[in-house]
């Protein structure tokens, strides 16, 4: 079980996180051979896609994140959790950035405007969480 969740886990961080760079490093700078109707409509339609993949992969982080919770419950109280503790409320504001980004409501609308901003700041934010997950990994 501890394996089949560790699979989870990073499989939906690399779905996730490679989803962002993608949209970074490849398509937002190659939508400008598009003219601006075309720019809107092709993003539209992409987050529309985005927006299953992303909601898909907060879940399975959230869920197999709490299982690895329970695995390493024991650890005695110190710099590992306060690492570890670090690591979620991060992860968690990615979540929320994404969530502004593709949850389709008015209100977030002014968010969305900057989305290659907010999308940089997630996905900065992101690689921080890998860096920190790879020091727990190790032991903290
Ligand atoms: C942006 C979201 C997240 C990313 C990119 C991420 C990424 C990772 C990665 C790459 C690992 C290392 C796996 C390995 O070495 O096999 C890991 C481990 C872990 N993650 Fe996450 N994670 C995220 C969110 C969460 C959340 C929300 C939780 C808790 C609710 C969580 C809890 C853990 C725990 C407890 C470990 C094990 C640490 C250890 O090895 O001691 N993660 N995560």
């Amino acid at each position: 079980m501890a394996t089949f969740a560790q699979w989870v886990h990073v499989s939906a961080a690399v779905i996730g996180v490679g989803g962002m760079a993608f949209m970074l490093l490849v398509l937002f700078p190659s939508v400008g051979v598009l003219n601006d109707e075309q720019r809107a409509l092709l993003l539209k339609f992409v987050f529309g896609r985005f927006r299953w993949v992303a909601w898909s992969v907060i879940f399975l982080l959230i869920v197999s994140g709490l299982y690895n919770v329970s695995l390493v419950w024991l650890v005695p109280w110190g710099v590992y959790w306060k690492v570890l503790t670090l690591k979620i409320i991060l992860a968690f504001a990615i979540f929320a950035i994404v969530l502004f980004l593709t949850i389709p409501l008015g209100i977030f609308t002014r968010f969305r405007d900057r989305r290659q901003l907010w999308l940089s700041i997630a996905f900065g934010l992101a690689m921080a969480v890998i860096l920190i997950s790879a020091y727990l990994r190790r032991g903290g």
